[in-house]
């Protein structure tokens, strides 16, 4: 079999983002505890699930995101599956807004992260290994738990936009 070369519109980045907008997915807030106590979290929808036994997930960040060396040096993060009525705070983790965590119901979870109350479900988990990933970071997580809080409409992610899905 040849390969197919790819032509410049396919090869081309804002070609395979619209593409890849096609693909919906899910919401997730990830969340850290900073060295100073503080938590930090933001939006993302590369979340995944990779393996069973052993328990692993994976998630990529963006190599410019600011807090990188916070998910590079870390004990642990949470993954927190955020519900439809939960868009504002997608927003919000994915914006300018200083203060992210301002009237957020939150507490640190058993393993010392910032879990958000109300969401879907909460993994908590502890750092497996993380790759190089062209201009992102892939971050496989070994799960120290999981817990399913609602049955509430789910967060959604589709051609740029959130919605929600509903069972
Ligand atoms: C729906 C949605 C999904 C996102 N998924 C990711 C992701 O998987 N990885 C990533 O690095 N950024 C993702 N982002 C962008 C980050 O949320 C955003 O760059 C981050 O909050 C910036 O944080 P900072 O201002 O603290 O650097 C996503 C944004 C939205 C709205």
């Amino acid at each position: 079999m040849t390969n197919m070369p790819l032509n410049k519109e396919d090869e081309s980045a804002s070609n395979l983002r619209k593409v890849l907008s096609h693909y919906l997915t899910g919401v997730t807030i990830v969340t850290v505890t900073k060295p100073d106590g503080t938590p930090y979290g933001l939006t993302v929808n590369s979340f995944n699930s990779v393996s069973l036994t052993p328990p692993l997930i994976l998630w990529s960040l963006d190599n410019k995101n600011s807090h990188i060396t916070l998910f590079q040096n870390t004990a642990g993060f949470a993954i927190n599956i955020m519900a439809a009525d939960q868009t504002h705070l997608c927003k919000r983790f994915a914006g300018q807004e200083s203060n992210r965590f301002a009237d957020v119901d939150w507490t640190f979870g058993a393993s010392g992260q910032p879990l958000i109350n109300n969401a879907l479900a909460h993994i908590e988990c502890r750092p497996w290994q993380n790759y190089a990933g062209g201009d992102h970071t892939i971050f496989v997580g070994e799960v120290l738990s999981a817990r399913h809080l609602s049955d509430r409409p789910a967060a959604a992610f589709f051609k740029g936009q959130l919605g929600h899905y509903e069972s």
